[in-house]
């Protein structure tokens, strides 16, 4: 095919011009501009500089060296060292009502590369690549990736970094030569490098500037970087990283690239948000449990950890639903063997000196107190120390004749060993089919080394074959909801999102620092999906100390819980957990569907989170200090995302215990209410007031014309 074509994906306010011809090349990503396709086209040619190739060279949807494009390129591998340069030609293009399939074809390396290019009504976009072999011998792919161009005053990055309880941390960096690049190689999603990144312009925030929000759906090792090309073009990637050998097609066969999401947005940050969040909901969240309000979890780790007693365990059941909490949690501890963090794991049966009269009383307590119940399991990982070990050595994910280190004393199983497979499914089955079990929290608490499968790598088949294991455990019990934990946020992305229904954000309850995790993370996800707890007042993880108040307003703005023991709580502790769950239920259908707004801040010790509602008729608003003011008058809250020409009603609903007596007066709004248009709001504001640090306000505002 020479001729060459234009077409257009157009989101709501996105556009996307592609031009198919010999390949693709996206010529304009960014602002929806009405007009004449071909006058576009015509103003985007671009000169041919002297010094360099003597024809203009675009920048395909994936680079291929042999058509003069130096780039990483898209694809890499050989046929016993043949065929290592393809060069594509479209051969079918296949318009579809939310994008465009296009297939390409390199008759010589005997390859055929498809790639699919979508935009929703949410403005976000996804692509993928499948790669062929349609030759006899053997391909072996070292390399696929997902590269999507940059305009090139996208010159600023907004990048992750963390580790265990410190995850999703952002930070900023410019982007003028060379590029940046992040790579995974721990075999989970990770909490080192959350598979996500913004692209900008110049110091793009909260409300404004162009920004490209990419995010790449795996969850194992990958690979992404942003390049700006030595002639100023920019662009970024998205790959698996696979080992040595590890993918080999023979002749028919197909390896097919994890979704690349990506989204633009003219008005900042919390534009992108929009994008994504509403995408997640409508789109990549399993659908079965849509409607049902988001349950507030007791989860037993931090209250009890390996310290299991039935009897005890039942009281605190009890004195949990009379807190309000909807849904209880049994978390590690529970299986044979598994009295510590260093046996056990594997022997997915019930501790029968633990638990001498069965779950089931435990089980049928619960549910009598109108609480669901739920369980933990780590079915990936297995302990040396174990009966499952000793009578299946085998199963570990290794290579022979190597010792690998221990993470948390643990090894993973090797999911693409039939037995070991069909073992843990039919475990989890029985627990499943045994007991009216609403939830199960799925755990995986180290990282992978050497994924080795008979001697070959296997990192990419073993993300593969966990996926299935969720996908036949959730097609066997539609009515259990998942949660995706991996010691806490190391196992978070839109793939494991789409056959799970919650993520354990962190292991990390201090409030102090969730309110940057739950921050970072909330920028590609809704508040639903974050799994929030208020944990005892002595952080486990920081041995920070913070208020009830404190704790209780950060974990509102999530799927709540609460992960201590109340039997141990003092009574005004446990009013405080009373409180805010009732809070948590009053405002949940608001805060689980309204649009989330990143507010910006005068003093950068603040933190704003608010939530509007779809219709514009409410918010719920948090003010949290960080840390101490900068100044002595802490400038003004102004609120987007109001309707400017409505009136509101904004009251106080939270504050810290000792908000009067810090200051001499605070202002009197916030004692009297008062009522003002979104428009004032957005653009004037409200004085704010001195909050000491640590401590968080909550505001409510409702509409009243
Ligand atoms: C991980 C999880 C915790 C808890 C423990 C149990 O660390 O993130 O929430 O379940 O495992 O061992």
């Amino acid at each position: 095919m020479t001729d060459k074509t234009l077409i257009e994906l157009v989101g709501q306010q996105t556009q996307l011009i592609v031009e198919l011809g010999e390949y693709a090349e996206i010529l304009h990503w960014g602002k929806k501009v009405s007009g004449d396709l071909k006058s576009h086209r015509m103003a985007l040619h671009r000169p041919v500089p002297y010094g360099r190739l003597d024809t203009d060279i675009s920048m395909t949807l994936s680079p291929e060296l042999g058509r003069g494009i130096f780039s990483n390129p898209g694809v890499e591998g050989h046929r016993g060292g043949q065929d290592w340069a393809p060069v594509f030609f479209i051969s079918n293009i296949e318009h579809q009502k939310a994008g465009v399939v296009i297939e390409s074809e390199d008759k010589i390396a005997g390859l055929v590369l498809k790639t699919e290019l979508l935009l929703d009504s949410n403005d976000v976009l996804k692509t993928r690549h499948t790669l062929t072999n349609n030759k006899s011998d053997v391909y072996q792919v070292n390399r696929l990736a997902n590269t999507l161009p940059l305009p090139a005053r996208a010159n600023e990055l907004l990048t992750y970094y963390g580790r265990w309880v410190h995850e999703f941390q952002t930070v900023r960096q410019p982007l003028l030569h060379g590029g940046y690049q992040q790579e995974n190689r721990r075999g989970r999603t990770s909490h080192e490098h959350y598979p996500a990144l913004v692209a900008g312009t110049a110091h793009f925030d909260e409300m404004q500037g162009d920004v490209w929000g990419f995010h790449f759906a795996w969850s194992g090792n990958h690979r992404l970087r942003v390049d700006v090309k030595a002639d100023g073009r920019r662009y970024t990637q998205a790959e698996v990283i696979y080992f040595p050998g590890e993918i080999a097609l023979n002749q028919g066969e197909s390896i097919t690239t994890p979704w690349l999401y990506a989204s633009y947005s003219d008005s900042g940050l919390n534009g992108m948000s929009h994008h994504f969040h509403c995408h997640v909901r409508e789109t990549i969240l399993p659908r079965e449990f849509k409607d049902k309000p988001r349950p507030i979890h007791l989860n037993t780790w931090e209250g009890i950890y390996f310290d299991h007693d039935p009897d005890y365990i039942m009281s605190m059941a009890t004195q949990s639903a009379e807190m309000g909490v909807e849904r209880f949690i049994i978390d590690d501890g529970w299986f044979r063997g598994r009295n510590g963090d260093k046996a056990g794991l594997g022997d997915w049966f019930l501790c029968e000196t633990k638990y001498p009269k069965g779950l089931q009383p435990i089980v049928e307590h619960v549910n009598n107190l109108g609480m669901e119940f739920g369980l933990w399991f780590e079915p990936e990982m297995i302990n040396k120390d174990s009966d499952l070990f000793r009578a299946h050595p085998d199963w570990l994910l290794a290579v022979n004749d190597y010792e690998q280190p221990t993470g948390r004393n643990q090894y993973v199983i090797n999911l693409q060993n039939d037995d070991a497979f069909n073992f843990l499914f039919e475990r989890l089955d029985y627990f499943l089919s045994t007991y009216r079990i609403a939830y199960i929290k799925w755990d995986m608490n180290r990282e992978v080394v050497q994924p080795g499968h008979l001697g070959q790598a296997a990192g990419h088949h073993q993300i593969r074959r966990y996926y299935q294991l969720v996908d036949k455990v959730r097609k066997k019990h539609p009515e259990v909801e998942i949660e995706s934990c991996a010691a806490g946020g190391g196992r978070i992305d839109f793939e494991v999102l789409k056959r799970t229904h919650r993520f354990w954000a962190s292991d990390n309850n201090d409030a102090l620092e969730r309110q940057t995790i739950q921050r970072g993370m909330s920028y590609f996800f809704p508040p639903e999906v974050i799994g929030s707890h208020i944990g005892a007042s002595h952080c486990h993880s920081t041995r920070r100390q913070h208020s009830i108040e404190f704790r209780g307003l950060t974990a509102l703005f999530g799927h709540m819980g609460i992960e201590l023991d109340p039997v141990k709580e003092e009574l005004t502790e446990k009013q405080g957990f009373e409180r805010y769950i009732k809070l948590h239920k009053m405002l949940r259908p608001l805060l689980h569907s309204g649009r989330t707004w990143h507010v910006p801040t005068d003093d950068k010790a603040h933190q704003i989170h608010s939530v509007v509602s779809s219709d514009q008729s409410q918010a719920v608003v948090m003010v949290a200090q960080l840390a101490m003011p900068t100044c002595a008058l802490s400038g003004h809250l102004r609120l987007p995302g109001l309707d400017p020409k409505a009136v509101y009603r904004i009251t106080m609903l939270d504050k810290p215990g000792n908000y009067d007596d810090i200051v001499n007066y605070q202002p009197p709004w916030t004692e009297s209410g008062c009522e003002l248009s979104g428009a004032w709001c957005e653009e004037v504001g409200l004085t704010m007031p001195i909050l000491d640090p640590e401590t968080a306000i909550l505001l409510k505002l409702e509409r009243i014309d």
